[in-house]
């Protein structure tokens, strides 16, 4: 029987909702990792460490009661974000990163950030201070085209505030290009990237061809085979520079599967066995444990967690719902379009 036993995983880049959503999907979470970046895209956007500690909050009652899980909070950068209150955030430990949205690049993301300039004075506090920005590296140009936005983000945003400011550090967060990978390997240490689980899947003929896919919806949205084999390479390679960041993102099946649909995927439940699945096609099942639990907390300047899980690889399928239901509605697993063998536990 082929089993892999590594340090409990953490997810640098998740969704958990408010309400009725969050109650039905952070268990799904808290099952298999020990501490999360919390988004804090809510309507309204978690803004002030205020804010962040309400919802923080929330997010320990909605756990179940057996649950070992640390919601590491992060907050929503708009052209108002007040440097003291970030430091002050800091200082307490109540927040771990800021987040920058492009103003409309995504999912709630109204109120981000239109002039860049604006908010220097809060990167250059937070460059002071040692506080991680984590980027959504888009344009949001309509000019541009929306497979071409992370490469022009990198060149018309991110280099000019690297040159600006470079003793900020970066996570550049969803990477899904070849661009986006070399671009993290150019730099030292100050600049990481997050991968999600599905970016290393699937590619974007999974939601264009034979008919439209909405559940294959996220945003960045997913590139040609290419930057999928690039996003591979960087997981697999053992770069501590690379780690897990699922991007996790539920939606409602009708706010998916509508006109207008959503962006966002749902990869919660199913993570970790598909990433086990893709370490191992890719020959590298001993670097899965530098992905998902080590070059994470190294690059937050946090230890690994100190307990352990197991993945384990049976002989039948590992059953994962289709969808989950939740107080607000049932939310469509992400589907790999392959059998999974590896079961955590
Ligand atoms: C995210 C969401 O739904 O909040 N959607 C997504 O497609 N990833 C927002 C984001 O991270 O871009
Ligand atoms: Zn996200």
């Amino acid at each position: 029987m082929k089993s892999l036993t590594i340090r409990r995983p953490d997810d640098w880049h998740l969704h958990l909702r408010d309400g009725e959503m969050l109650q039905g999907v952070v268990g799904h979470s808290a099952r298999d990792f020990g501490r999360a970046i919390i988004m804090p895209n809510l309507v309204p956007p978690v803004v002030s460490v205020k804010d962040a500690v309400s919802y923080r909050e929330r997010i320990m009652a909605a756990l179940p009661k057996d649950a070992n899980f640390n919601p590491l909070m992060t907050l929503y950068l708009t052209e108002n974000t007040n440097p003291a209150d970030v430091a002050a955030g800091h200082a307490s430990g109540d927040i771990t990163a800021v987040k920058l949205y492009p103003a409309g690049a995504t999912t709630n993301s109204q109120s981000g950030v239109s002039n860049i300039e604006k908010v220097y004075p809060v990167l250059e506090k937070m460059a002071q201070i040692g506080l991680p920005l984590c980027v959504h590296g888009e344009v949001t140009d309509s000019q541009i085209d929306i497979f071409d936005r992370e490469a022009v983000f990198i060149d018309t945003v991110l280099e000019p505030l690297r040159k600006r400011i470079p003793e900020l550090r970066i996570v550049m967060e969803h990477v899904t290009t070849q661009q986006g990978v070399d671009y993290v390997r150019s730099n030292e240490m100050g600049l990481g990237a997050t991968i999600t689980t599905h970016h290393l899947i699937i590619n974007r003929n999974a939601i264009l061809a034979g008919g439209i896919r909405p559940h294959y919806y996220c945003l960045p949205v997913a590139k040609r085979e290419g930057h999928r084999l690039a996003l591979r390479q960087a997981a697999t390679s053992g770069d501590p520079r690379f780690f897990l960041g699922t991007d996790s993102a539920p939606h409602v099946d009708p706010l998916k599967e509508t006109a207008c649909g959503c962006a966002g995927i749902f990869t919660a439940i199913n993570t970790m066995s598909l990433l086990a699945h893709v370490f191992e096609e890719e020959d590298a099942l001993d670097k899965l444990e530098a992905f998902a639990s080590l070059n994470g907390p190294a690059f937050y300047g946090l230890e690994p967690n100190d307990e352990k899980i197991s993945l384990t690889m049976q002989d039948k399928p590992v059953n994962y719902p289709e969808k989950i239901e939740t107080g607000a509605g049932p939310v469509t697993v992400f589907d790999p379009m392959f059998d999974v063998y590896w079961a955590v536990g």
